[in-house]
Parts: structure tokens; C-alpha cells; sequence
């Protein structure tokens, strides 16, 4: 019977000296002269599976003994329980074939490797216990993602990826053309006849689907422009982004901290191994630390608040925390052990933030919120949009933006336009947060960041 490993966990008790069929991976391979042991992943689960084989049982022997890490491999045996071992079973093989062999200069030994090393080695590193629970962990974060949102109702968007508006006005696009870039470059006769770029954020669009179904969201890759080499940024990115109609900053924290706790909740349903194989060698406490989120209500602070506490602590930051400016990294990661948990900064001076997000009545700060964690950072970004449409302009204006292309983003603000709110989840940050993986190249399956596109 062909089985896989995740299937032979579950079923071991039943399948104890049943014959079974396995195909996978060699991660190591001991010979200890008369009988060897090599640990076998399939792929289908993080756990490997020990097989035995022994000399006087298999005639191929001298040639199993040779195999080498990396190869596939075909194994029939019987499922032997060993509840005094450190594993509950292992496979006694009868037959051992080789299906694909690895060469001699593999370079995923079973040996420790450099985290850059194996980040030249992208095409290969998933093959190592780190990389294997970062992408199992990546895939089931995405699903909980579409399963949080689909079981409440909301309408999955694909906004563009080619897109003509900066969502952000920050200008960090990478341009679409397909224009001789040696000429001098007349757009109007470029392929969509105007400048276009890959799209920074699918929120824009997004609202126009959201005052039409409510409550959506997006899910898709992201490209900014934006060269900062940091452990947090990637040009090429994911991002999911909720949008909601009828809605206002605190029903969009509300919506939120949901989220981040049903992601978790999920997480640690799936991904028991892989949890406790992060809280072992990855982030010493990462268990205790989700399990504390899970139980606990999000922080939630002003900008102007949480620079008083910045000020009284001013003499442990290199950059000096300043009313009505951005918060630095170590200012951010003040905040998070301040607060012990996240903590939602809200409130943001108007001229630090994006011109979409709704001016409060004081006239100088806007109804934005940040959700501050520790490592990840700012791990969601989002507002109370600007429903206004005189204020809208004039914000457009203040900002020195070309509105030319916003034009049907006003529109929204004509016909039914409605609070509304939303916010942006960066995915490979979420998958660092609950993983304790502390780059963001880590825990992109190729990742692509300034000076660097390879594979
Ligand atoms: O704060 P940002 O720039 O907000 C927006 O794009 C809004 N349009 C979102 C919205 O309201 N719909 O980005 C949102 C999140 C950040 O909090 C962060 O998690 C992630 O996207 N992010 C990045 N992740 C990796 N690399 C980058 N360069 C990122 N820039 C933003
Ligand atoms: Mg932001």
C-alpha cells in the first residue's frame, strides 16, 4: 500500500506490521555495518520517518548503505512501533530502490548551515527543518487568511497588478513599459499610452469593490521600490487588505486583533510540530508569547501619547523622539516591551501619513493605526478613509499629488460614498511574528530585494 508519512502518523496503531510503500527524500543515511538507519521526508508532513534496513534482509545493501542525502528513493516495509524510542514507529524495510540520485556536492548536508548560505541556495533550502516549518507555516497563515475572511462574508478582490495611481503617493514604483529605454520616452506612445508601475497596495481598488459588497478583501503580491536594505523589507512582497464600508478606525482595530488571533489559533491547530520546533531553536518562548497575544486585548495608544513615553525615555534612543514625527525601528520596538504585546499607535500627525486617511476634527492628526509587534514591526498598516470629498482635494493638494488618475477614486466619494475603513497585512511579516524567523528573505520562497533577483 503507498502511503504517505503524514498518513503513517495518523494511522500507525492500525498499520503496526502492515507492509506499506513510501516514497521521499533521504535526509540522512547511517550505516552501522550489519543493519543502517535513514531518515526519510516525503514532503507531506515536517516529521521524517526512520527506516531500518538490515543486511541480512535486503539484498541490495552494500548499494542502499552508499545512498546519499538528497536522493529519492522508493521504500516497501513494515511498520514496527517502538514506543521506547525516541520516535513511536519506524519502517523495517524489505525493499529499498533508488529513484533519483545526489550527487557528491549537495549542498544541503545534514550538518548546520548559515542562513545566508542556504539564502543562495533558495532552490534547495526548503529541504532543511527551518525552511521546511517556515513554508509549511507560510501556506497554512494563507489559508487561515481566506478561511478568517471568507467565513465572514467578505468578497475576495483581485485588485491589479498593473496599475496607473501610486496608492501611497511615496513614488516607490517599479514602472511598467515596453518603451526603448535608450529613446527619449514619450509615454503617449507607450503601451497603455501613460506611465504605469506595478501596483504598491490594492487598496485604492479595493474601496471601490468594498462600497459595493461591503466588506472585502485583497491577497496579493505587492512591489515597492523602495531601496532599504533591512531585515523587514522586500520590493516584492504580499499583502492581504481588508476593506470595510460602514465603518469606522475602532471597527477596523476590532477587525484586526479577530484576524491576528484566529491566524494564530490556526496556526498552532496545524502546526503543532512545527511550533515547538520554532520555539525550540528559533525564538526561545515563542509558544508562551502567541499564547499571551491569544488572551489578551490589543493595546491601543495614540501617536501623540506614545511619543510622551518616547520623551521621558529619550536617553535610551540614538534618534530622538519627536512630536508630529514618524516613529524610528528602536522607538517602535520600545513600544512593543512597553506595552508587552502589540499595541495599536493611532492618530498619526497629518503630514506623515497617506492622503486617503480621514482628518480628525482636530484638524492635524489623521484616523490611521499601526500595529506595533515585536521583530516584525509594523506589521499592519491601515485607516479610516477620507469619505470627504472637499477634503479629500484638498488633502490631494497639500500633498502635491497628480490627481488626474484619481479621478474615479473621487467618484466613489460622489455616488454613495459612506465611511469606510481598512488596512494592509503584510504576510511574510506575519509569518516572522509567529514563527520568530527574524528576516523577512527567510521566509520568502525567493526572495527579491534591493540589488538582488536571483533565481
Ligand atoms: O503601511 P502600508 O504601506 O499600507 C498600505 O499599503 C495601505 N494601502 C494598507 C491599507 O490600508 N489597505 O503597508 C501595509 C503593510 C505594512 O504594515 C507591512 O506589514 C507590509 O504591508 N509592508 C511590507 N512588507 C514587506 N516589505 C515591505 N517593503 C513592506 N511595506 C509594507
Ligand atoms: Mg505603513
Amino acid at each position: 500500500m503507498e502511503i504517505t508519512i503524514k498518513d503513517l502518523f495518523r494511522k500507525q496503531e492500525k498499520l503496526e506490521n502492515k507492509s506499506v510503500s513510501i516514497m521521499g527524500w533521504v535526509r540522512n543515511n547511517r550505516d552501522q555495518k550489519s543493519f543502517g538507519f535513514i531518515d526519510l521526508n516525503d514532503g507531506s508532513c515536517f516529521e521524517t520517518l526512520q527506516i531500518v534496513y538490515e543486511r541480512d534482509f535486503l539484498e541490495n545493501y552494500k548499494e542502499v548503505s552508499k545512498f546519499r542525502v538528497g536522493s529519492s528513493i522508493e521504500v516497501i516495509g513494515k511498520v514496527v512501533l517502538t514506543p521506547k524510542a525516541k520516535q513511536p514507529f519506524e519502517v523495517k524495510a524489505t525493499k529499498i530502490t533508488l529513484i533519483g540520485d545526489s550527487l557528491e556536492d549537495y549542498p544541503i548536508q545534514p550538518k548546520r548551515h548559515s542562513r545566508e548560505f542556504l539564502r543562495e541556495n533558495a532552490h534547495l533550502r526548503m529541504r532543511t527543518n527551518l525552511f521546511n516549518a517556515t513554508f509549511r507555516v507560510r501556506s497554512v497563515v494563507s489559508h487561515a487568511i481566506h478561511k478568517f475572511f471568507q467565513d465572514r462574508n467578505f468578497i475576495y478582490v483581485h485588485a491589479p497588478i498593473i496599475t496607473t495611481s501610486d496608492a501611497e503617493g511615496a513614488g516607490e514604483m517599479f514602472q511598467v513599459t515596453t518603451l526603448d529605454l535608450e529613446e527619449k520616452i514619450d509615454y503617449s506612445k507607450d503601451f497603455f499610452t501613460k506611465k504605469a508601475n506595478l501596483s504598491v497596495s490594492g487598496q485604492l481598488q479595493a474601496e471601490a469593490y468594498a462600497l459595493a459588497f461591503r466588506n472585502v478583501y485583497t491577497f496579493a503580491p505587492t512591489f515597492r521600490a523602495e531601496n532599504s536594505n533591512t531585515k523587514i523589507h522586500a520590493s516584492e512582497f504580499w499583502m492581504i487588505e481588508p476593506e470595510i464600508a460602514f465603518a469606522d478606525l475602532q471597527d477596523n482595530m476590532d477587525l484586526a486583533e479577530d484576524m491576528l488571533k484566529y491566524i494564530i489559533t490556526d496556526v498552532f491547530d496545524r502546526c503543532p510540530s512545527e511550533i515547538n520546533f520554532f520555539d525550540r531553536f528559533v525564538e526561545k518562548g515563542l509558544k508562551q508569547k502567541l499564547q499571551k497575544v491569544l488572551n489578551s486585548k490589543f493595546k491601543v495608544v495614540t501617536h501623540k501619547e506614545a511619543i510622551n513615553i518616547l520623551i521621558e525615555n529619550k536617553n535610551k534612543f540614538e534618534v530622538t523622539p519627536v512630536q508630529g514625527k514618524d516613529l524610528a525601528t528602536e522607538h517602535e520596538k520600545f513600544l512593543t516591551k512597553y506595552f508587552d504585546g502589540p499595541v495599536f499607535v493611532i492618530d498619526w500627525p497629518k503630514d506623515i501619513k497617506a492622503f486617503y486617511m480621514r482628518m480628525n476634527d482636530d484638524g492635524e492628526t489623521v484616523a490611521g493605526m499601526d500595529l506595533l509587534v515585536p521583530k516584525a514591526g509594523e506589521l499592519i498598516g491601515g485607516s479610516q478613509r477620507e469619505e470627504r470629498l472637499d477634503v479629500l482635494e484638498q488633502r490631494i493638494k497639500d500633498f502635491n499629488i497628480e490627481d488626474e488618475d484619481l479621478w474615479w477614486y473621487k467618484d466613489l466619494r460622489k455616488y454613495g460614498g459612506c465611511k469606510h475603513a481598512g488596512f494592509g497585512l503584510g504576510l511574510e511579516r506575519m509569518v516572522m511574528y509567529v514563527t520568530g524567523v527574524d528576516n523577512i528573505r527567510d521566509v520568502l520562497p525567493f526572495p527579491r530585494t534591493p540589488k538582488n533577483c536571483e533565481f
